[in-house]
């Protein structure tokens, strides 16, 4: 009889801890879904910001004008009135060295950090000033 009631006491006791331990996984997932929706959530803006060519513009305009109608340091060509094909294809070029005049240095730098997304947003954006 004693062993019984002993028997039926581990019983009871391994049933709540295996409980709690149900308890516990389910508020992990719970903690790791929530988890994985905020960074899917901030992942999309970061994404938005990122390849918003208007955004990505600002950082040209001090030299190209915010409609790109300056010529850069006075001696640029004007972006104004250019085709989405072929702001992409001087960006590239500056990028891998097969485009520019003498001040090419200048813009290589800019180009080299932009991606091939970035790129095909700004010739996008400026190809409507
Ligand atoms: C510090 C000033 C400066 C900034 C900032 C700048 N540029 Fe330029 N950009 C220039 C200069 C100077 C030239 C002419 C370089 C040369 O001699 O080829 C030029 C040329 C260009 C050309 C080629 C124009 C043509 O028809 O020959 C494009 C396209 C261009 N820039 C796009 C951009 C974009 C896009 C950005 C921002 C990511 C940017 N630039 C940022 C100064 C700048």
């Amino acid at each position: 009889m004693r062993y019984l009631i002993l028997a039926s006491l581990v019983l009871v006791f391994i049933g709540c801890s295996d409980t709690e331990k149900n308890i516990e996984t389910s508020n992990e997932s719970i903690v790791d879904k929530t988890v994985q929706k905020i960074d899917t959530v901030v992942n999309n803006v970061k994404e938005e910001i990122v390849i918003d060519g208007q955004t990505i513009f600002s950082a040209c305009a001090t030299c190209h004008g915010i409609n790109g109608e300056k010529k850069a340091l006075n001696v640029s060509n004007l972006l104004q009135g250019q085709s989405k094909n072929e702001i992409i294809t001087k960006l590239n070029g500056y990028k891998n060295g097969t485009y520019g005049g003498a001040m090419k240095g200048v813009m290589s730098s800019q180009a080299k950090i932009l991606t091939k997304e970035k790129i095909e947003a700004l010739g996008d954006y400026i190809s409507k000033f």
